[in-house]
């Protein structure tokens, strides 16, 4: 999945890196929790977006002001509620979905899909009827069920690109790495 994740990625990246198209309007759903408000923070200080909208059902409005003090080019909007998620998403080219539960204790991985599969699924529906040509970024776990679920929205609005819906799995990793190189993990 990776190197086909890459491909469509480093062209877009190329393609933005010129400054007459430096203008990426990037939408985060779910930017109010503990991904979404580091992961808006990072795309905020990224030359490359000069759009950042903040979607979520709590707390976006102070999100997106805090946000928009910092002083790097990217406009910040947020927007909160079912209601205005279509203005979230409208002109958007890469949009990046966190939202969803994680998983506690004594929850089973079925118990996070029932939950997020309804959400990813809403959302998805939205990014296909109003920016079908996104890209679209998948972190809700679990991810091997969240990708399929967007694929199939895609489809039945007719926008499927396999080239456009990743899965991101970059925290997992980064996760995994640290604990096996904790030797009071291994020991
Ligand atoms: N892929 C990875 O590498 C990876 C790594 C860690 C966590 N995750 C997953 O990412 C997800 C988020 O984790 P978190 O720690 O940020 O959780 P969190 O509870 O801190 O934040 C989730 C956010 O989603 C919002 N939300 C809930 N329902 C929504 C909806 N219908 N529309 C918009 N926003 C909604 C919540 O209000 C909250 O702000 C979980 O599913 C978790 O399992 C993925």
């Amino acid at each position: 999945m990776f190197s086909r994740a890459v491909r469509p990625t480093v062209s877009l990246v190329r393609g933005l890196a010129t400054s007459s198209q430096n203008k990426a309007k990037v939408a985060v759903l779910g930017a109010s929790g503990g991904i979404g408000q580091p992961l808006s923070l990072l795309l905020k200080n990224s030359p490359l977006v000069s759009h950042l909208s903040l979607y979520d059902i709590a707390h976006t409005p102070g999100v997106a002001a805090d946000l928009s003090h910092i002083e790097t080019r990217a406009k910040v909007t947020g927007h909160i509620g079912p209601d205005q998620l279509d203005a979230a998403l409208q002109g958007c080219d890469v949009v990046v979905i966190p939202a969803g539960v994680p998983r506690k204790p004594g929850m089973t991985r079925d118990d996070l899909f029932n939950t997020n599969a309804s959400i990813v699924a809403t959302l998805t529906d939205a990014c296909a009827r109003t920016c079908p040509e996104a890209l679209i970024c998948i972190i809700s776990n679990p991810v091997n069920s969240t990708i399929p679920i967007t694929s199939e929205i895609m489809k039945k609005h007719g926008v499927y690109n396999p080239n456009k819906v990743f899965g991101v799995t970059t925290l997992d990793i980064v996760r995994a790495n640290t604990f096996v190189a904790d030797p009071s993990f291994c020991s």
